[in-house]
């Protein structure tokens, strides 16, 4: 996407494929930082520490770790190395066990001098093939929403869904995108997204280097802007899509949906089809939730009057801050994937096409 009038991708490949360039999203909004990872320890760090983040992202990231690895150390131990470390880095988003397991499987069975030049094919292609999911994501969900007959679209999104969340185009904000290219007049309520504030740093960052108006709500806002017919429909992403439908999102999504149900607002989904687990289905949670430091909760980042960054202590009781949550099927609208739009209870039938 452009930032300016340079075009980025928040991951790309060293030309000499001797590290990898990636956006440090923790340092948005206030600098566009641009970070070289060079050993699957950066990786692994940037993964952990949410300098990459999203769950298209993470997994793309995490074939990048592969190839950062094999380059140094192309043997059976490195690639069992890189697949236990990566898909510990974070729990939830099940894109990372997916790119990583896909990359696996595809090393551990061909000779150790050719791992190299096929990890960082590997790790390309994925880039490159979720760029293309994402546009077709942004096609399909524009196809739904150009049918809205109203002078100004209102969407209410959380978290980052967006370019950042993905290599290009996003998910979630996919389709936003493409209705304010074809000239539709959009407005978007974005959701802080307490406690890291993704919504506020980054979804309201993207809009606004987009130049697409957009106001950033607390996350409290999103029933009373429902209720009085300030929004249209709800678009998110998605962590993990299960089988019957549940989707597992960025904690707050599913207060979001209750709200949405109770106002009869549509609440859409959008992710591609690698964030559908097959061993997700029914009561049976497979996954863990992830739960991150107290300290996310009890402190703040902000800018100083003299442009510093600065970090400040809010308290100092106990916090609990679990990261996602999980939302039943029947709030769920349509789920919007590469393949098309679908009801959620029609998953299953995605993964067989
Ligand atoms: O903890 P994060 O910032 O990685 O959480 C991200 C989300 O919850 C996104 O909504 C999700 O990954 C979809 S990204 C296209």
């Amino acid at each position: 996407m452009l930032v300016g009038s340079k075009n980025y991708r928040t991951i790309e490949a060293s030309e000499d494929q001797s590290y990898v360039k990636i956006i440090d999203q923790t340092s948005l909004p206030f600098k566009l930082k641009i970070v070289h990872l060079k050993a699957l320890d950066d990786v692994i760090k940037a993964i952990k520490n949410m300098q990459v983040r999203g769950a298209p992202l993470i997994g793309v990231t995490a074939a990048y770790g592969f190839a950062l690895s094999m380059n140094s150390d192309s043997s059976d131990d490195a690639l069992r190395k890189c697949k236990k470390d990566l898909v510990n880095a974070r729990p939830t988003a099940v894109n990372l066990s997916w790119a990583v397991n896909k990359t696996y499987d595809a090393l551990i069975k061909i000779p150790i001098e050719e791992r190299i030049e096929l990890s960082w094919e590997l790790a390309n292609n994925l880039a490159n093939e979720d760029v293309d999911k994402n546009i077709l994501i942004g096609l399909h969900g524009y196809n739904l929403f150009k049918t809205y007959n109203k002078k100004t679209i209102n969407i209410l999104t959380h978290c980052n869904a967006g370019w950042l969340a993905t290599v290009d185009h996003g998910t979630a904000l996919s389709p936003i995108f493409k209705l304010f290219d074809e000239g539709f007049d959009v407005h978007v309520w974005v959701d802080e997204t307490r406690p890291r504030n993704q919504g506020l740093s980054l979804t309201a960052w993207e809009l606004s280097q987009y130049k697409i108006r957009h106001t950033v709500v607390t996350d409290n806002a999103g029933g009373l802007l429902m209720k009085e017919g300030l929004v249209d429909f709800v678009i998110v992403g998605a962590d993990r899509v299960a089988l019957d439908g549940q989707v597992c999102n960025k904690i707050g999504t599913y207060l979001k949906a209750i709200a949405a149900k109770e106002n009869k607002i549509p609440f859409y989904v959008a992710a591609p089809i690698s964030t559908i687990d097959i061993n997700f289905s029914g009561k049976s949670r497979n996954f863990e939730i992830e739960c991150r430091d107290s300290d996310e909760i009890m402190t703040m980042k902000g800018q100083d009057k003299s442009g510093s960054i600065v970090e400040v202590r809010l308290g100092n009781s106990p916090a609990y801050n679990p990261a996602f949550d999980v939302t039943p099927p029947e709030y769920v609208s349509k789920f919007i994937c590469e393949k098309g739009v679908f009801d959620a209870d029609k998953i299953r039938d995605i993964v067989d096409l």
